[in-house]
């Protein structure tokens, strides 16, 4: 049984992946500015590796302003991969995007691009994750798409989500399993067009908000193509549908 950091691991997912840790006999470790644990400073961080066999970064940018969200990810990960060279920790495990290592513009993608490039440069031994889109993260696309007239406008490309409890899980097998030095992507079983999968979600919720398709929308700042977000054959698919997932969560307050 290992000792394992998770950056971030009072988040969404971090707090997942501490649990099924933990479950399985590890002794897991929540590192984030809560718990005296930040990367942007370093405050905590040497401590916190002390011991650890394998780090896992499922940290997250609190502004998502393109300039804010690349500072973020290229500050916290130099900052970990060092401290986690200097304790000699053996393996770092980061969750990433689907779509980020192919052709895009998107500007929070090119801060998860850049924090790849520094980890498969490092040295050190790693596993990235690259997952959809959280189911979870339905309410936050419909309220960025809103235009003025309370209409929410959405691109027709396709989402393939996925629960966070599925991501948890892929996290956790991960980085208690070996290094894969290399991508492995994860998935829900189900595409939707994007408006779809956000009308579906509200009109389930009860949100009376219009959802228009329009070729014009962005998303998070950028024009994306049909399959931009779609994994690629052999992704790994997990079993939560939509239709699952929406009466066991509703909306965070
Ligand atoms: N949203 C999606 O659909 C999606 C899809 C694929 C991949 N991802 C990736 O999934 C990852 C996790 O996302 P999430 O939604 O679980 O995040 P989240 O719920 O917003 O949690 C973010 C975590 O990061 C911690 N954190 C913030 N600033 C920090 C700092 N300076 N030092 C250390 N820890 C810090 C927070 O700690 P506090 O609690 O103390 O603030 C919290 O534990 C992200 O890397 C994201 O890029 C997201």
């Amino acid at each position: 049984m290992a000792k394992i950091i998770v950056v971030g691991g009072t988040g969404l997912i971090g707090s997942k992946v501490v649990a099924k840790l933990s479950e399985h006999g590890h002794e897991a470790v929540a590192a984030a500015p809560s718990t005296g644990v930040d990367t942007l400073t370093g405050e905590g961080l040497a401590d916190a590796m002390t011991g650890a066999q394998v780090v896992v970064d499922v940290s997250n940018s609190p502004s998502f302003e393109e300039n804010a969200v690349l500072e973020f990810f290229t500050t916290s990960t130099r900052n970990l991969l060092a401290a986690e060279a200097a304790a000699g920790v053996g393996h770092h495990v980061a969750l990433t995007i689907v779509g980020t290592n192919r052709p895009q513009n998107i500007p929070y993608f090119r801060a998860k691009t850049a924090q790849e490039k520094l980890i498969t440069e490092s040295g050190m031994p790693y596993s990235l994750v690259h997952a959809t889109q959280f189911f979870e993260f339905l309410g936050s696309i419909a309220d960025i798409s809103v235009v003025a007239d309370g209409t929410v406008h959405l691109p027709g490309a396709l989402i393939q989500p996925i629960a966070a409890e599925d991501v948890a899980t892929a996290v956790a097998r991960t980085a208690a399993g070996r290094p894969i030095n290399g991508d492995l992507e994860i998935a829900g079983p189900e595409q939707f067009p994007m408006d779809e999968f956000v009308r579906r979600g509200l009109a389930f919720r009860g949100d009376p908000r219009t959802v228009v398709q329009d070729p014009d929308a962005q998303y998070y700042g950028a024009h994306i193509e049909e399959r931009t977000l779609i994994p690629l054959d052999g992704a790994e698919i997990f079993p939560t549908t939509l239709a699952e997932w929406l009466p066991a969560n509703p909306p965070r307050s």
